[in-house]
């Protein structure tokens, strides 16, 4: 770490997806091995940082609600910065809209981040970070992990698809995949430090294709973060179905480190719309793919994505995303109404949907989501699970533990009433058999 006179703040506020969450981490590490420390309080910290998402008009608007809030310390000597895909859609707009703004940088410029700071240290009141040419992924050994046990690690940046209605190759770039060697040596030293789960990121993590002469696929990319010594749980996140082959399947088959649970946004269960959406697949090629997992020797949970209210979602189209519904039964899903987006396709579509036919449609899914969940959670009552343990809940007084499904199941431990003195079961594993089931989670007890 730098010395530096007097040590300067920051407070940072991280809006949107798993990817934001770890480029947090990574801006954290770095600003911290810069000389600077993070504090809780806006009012503590010289530097303000944002890291945005604009997925959905609301989340962007939250961003400049936000700014507004702060309006009023305006010139009180704080630094703000705009990060993420906010940063990167609306560039140097930020500095019309908001400003007294300083600092706007889109993801793919953080490796760029300590030259910024210097900038800003400087005085320049006009500081930005928005190319999107670039190769650079961006990997920092400072990282400072916000979970004690389960890390994250970045494997593919950017998104090379260009579904209608999305900003996200337009906020994060091009596709640009790690290296399997730099991966690897990520996994093993986050092994060496202690961390039990890792999570592998990407806007499409099975889009992965290693750039160097080892050249792995997702599927053996997987294979061999799960084969790390140490590691007891590898998840991944999020899976584009058309680049979902049998091999990952046959991955999770073959080694029980590899969760068996697949997140697999499907978005529509009508093929005309997936078509509208450039989804690249179709309602039989998705649902080829739900066979193979039904079909697999690990009993893989399937969860989801699904926007309502598309651009000519016809009341028949919307019918063929309930079926889908009934004929996949997902574990759980995330359920949109339809946004648009600057820069999108989508845009020009005709047909948009009324903003009340949207609303209807989310509950309409929600609904009946949740009596397909009630349905499948009541199954597993009586079942024993392996659960990791993240925590205690002092008001229900049960630990808080997650399945290698990623499913909730909180649990008394007849040993272990509580934490006491210090210790506590957060950080290893049970066998916990189900006694109780709610839409969206499980109770139950420890078993020997
Ligand atoms: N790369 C992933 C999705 C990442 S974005 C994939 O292709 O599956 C996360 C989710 O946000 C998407 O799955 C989609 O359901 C939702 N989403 C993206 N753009 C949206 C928009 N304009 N309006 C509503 N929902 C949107
Ligand atoms: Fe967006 Fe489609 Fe890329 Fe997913 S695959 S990030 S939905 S453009
Ligand atoms: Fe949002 Fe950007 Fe993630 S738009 S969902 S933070 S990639």
């Amino acid at each position: 770490m730098k010395v530096t006179p007097s040590m300067k703040t920051f407070y940072i506020e991280t809006f949107g997806c798993q990817m934001n969450a770890h480029d947090s981490e990574k801006v954290i590490g770095t600003l911290v091995s810069e000389g600077y420390s993070q504090v809780e309080n806006l009012e503590a910290a010289d530097l303000i940082l944002y890291n945005t998402c604009s997925i959905r008009d609301k989340a962007e608007q939250k961003v400049f609600h936000r700014l507004d809030t702060f309006k009023k310390n305006q010139g009180n000597g704080k630094i703000f910065g705009v990060l993420g895909c906010v940063a990167q859609q609306e560039g140097e707009r930020i500095f019309e809209r908001a400003p007294y703004v300083s600092l706007v940088a889109g993801s793919a410029s953080y490796a760029k981040l300590p030259e910024m700071l210097v900038q800003l240290e400087a005085g320049n009141r006009r500081v930005t970070g928005l190319s999107l040419d670039t190769e650079e992924a961006f990997e920092t050994p400072f990282t400072r992990r916000d979970n004690p046990h389960r890390a994250y690690i970045t494997i593919i940046e950017g998104c090379d698809k260009s579904c209608a209605y999305c900003v996200v190759p337009f906020t994060r770039g091009p596709e640009r995949s790690r290296t399997s060697e730099s991966v690897l040596k990520e996994a093993r030293e986050l092994a060496r430090m202690g961390y039990l789960e890792i999570q592998l990121l990407g806007q499409n993590v099975n889009s992965y294709r290693d750039p160097s002469p080892a050249g792995l696929d997702f599927a053996r990319l997987l294979r061999a973060v799960g084969e790390v010594e140490g590691i007891r749980r590898v998840r991944f996140t999020t899976s584009h179905p058309r680049d979902f082959i049998k091999d990952i399947v046959e991955a999770i088959e073959d080694n029980p480190v590899l969760c068996n649970h697949v997140h697999l946004p499907v978005q529509s269960g009508s093929s005309k719309i997936l078509d509208r959406m450039q989804r690249l697949y179709t309602r039989d090629d998705y649902l080829r793919r739900i066979e193979w997992m039904k079909n697999a020797r690990r009993n893989i949970s399937i969860t989801t994505d699904i926007i309502v209210g598309f651009p000519g979602e016809t009341e028949a189209d919307f019918e063929d995303t309930l079926s889908l519904l009934d004929e996949v039964g997902y574990d759980s899903l995330f359920n949109f109404k339809y946004s648009r987006r600057p820069n999108t396709p989508a845009l020009a579509l005709e047909d948009q949907i009324p903003e009340e036919e949207k609303i209807r449609r989310l509950a309409v899914v929600q609904e009946k989501q949740r009596g397909i969940q009630i349905r499948r959670n009541s199954e597993l009552i009586g079942s024993v699970e392996e659960v990791f343990v993240e925590g205690y809940n002092q008001a229900t007084g049960q630990w808080i533990g997650r399945t290698t499904q990623n499913r909730m199941l909180n649990f008394v431990h007849p040993a272990h009433a509580g934490p006491k003195d210090g210790e506590t079961l957060a950080g290893s594993y049970w066998n916990v058999r189900v006694t109780r089931a709610s839409p969206n989670s499980f109770a139950g007890e420890a078993v020997n």
